[in-house]
């Protein structure tokens, strides 16, 4: 069955273009995924269709209201039924959850994710204890709203779904999918600009090639994650064998 993804954003226009080019897009046009999305402003109380307010207690910047997410997500809610427990509601927030790969697996096993994007200075508190969301957050940076960290969710989601990626051992190769990150690539030609491609890569010897990505994947998540040399990386805690690997370099 397809997963299903509902966003709730008063920006929809941001979405068609990114859904609809490279892996995203042919994976909807094979079918392995669909976006609806709801524009919150259709669910706003006046004229002049505000989502926002100005908030209590004073200060800069405006709040979503509660009255229009509320039925919103209800609207959507009602129009579809799926295995609560393969239901996700995600709400982007700076101060959520930061998305790390092991939480991209779990939502690539769900039937339907749906997406709730803010702006302004952030949501009436309300919208979090009445409405049942998980905050997420994409990295401890602020973004001008939640649309670009759904897209992000959405891209790292899809190119997970079984049919996705033209390779199917290709997302089981890269960063993250052992703790790691991905070793260096090479391809054609062998020298360029008096950079040459390392010797084991041209050597045919398989079992050479597979130790030397495997040693530079830890060099690299070694170095760009840990910090100080000689540190050991906190998610290869427990692997003899890993940590053996690192503290010989
Ligand atoms: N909205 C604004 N910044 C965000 C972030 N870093 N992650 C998720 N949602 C956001």
């Amino acid at each position: 069955m397809s997963l299903q993804f509902d966003i709730l954003t008063i920006f929809p226009g941001m979405f068609p273009g990114v859904v609809g080019e490279s892996i995203l897009g042919r994976a909807r046009e094979k079918g392995l995924y669909d976006v609806h999305l709801t524009d919150l402003r259709d669910f706003a109380h006046d004229r002049h269709r505000s989502i926002d307010d100005r908030p209590y207690g004073g200060g800069p910047g405006m709040v979503f209201k509660p009255e229009p997410v509320f039925e919103a997500v209800e609207s959507v809610l009602g129009r579809r039924r799926a295995d609560p427990e393969r239901t996700r509601r995600l709400i982007l927030t700076p101060e959520g959850k930061r998305l790390e790969q092991e939480h991209v697996r779990d939502l690539a096993r769900a039937e339907w994710i749906i997406l709730l994007c803010g702006h302004y200075e952030g949501f009436d508190e309300r919208i979090f204890l009445g409405l049942d969301f998980e905050r997420v957050s994409i990295g401890d940076y602020v973004l001008s709203g939640g649309e670009i960290p759904a897209l992000v969710i959405l891209d790292a989601v899809v190119r997970l779904l079984p049919g996705a990626l033209g390779h199917p051992e290709s997302s089981l190769q890269e960063s993250f999918e052992d703790g790691t990150l991905d070793h260096p690539q090479y391809t054609r030609p062998p020298v360029f600009r008096g950079m040459a491609v390392p010797e084991v890569l041209l050597s045919g010897n398989h079992a050479e090639i597979a130790e030397w990505r495997r040693r530079e994947a830890l060099r690299r998540t070694h170095e760009r994650r840990e910090g100080s040399p000689g540190a050991r990386p906190p998610q290869l805690e427990g692997s003899t064998a890993k940590s053996l690997e690192i503290e010989s370099f």
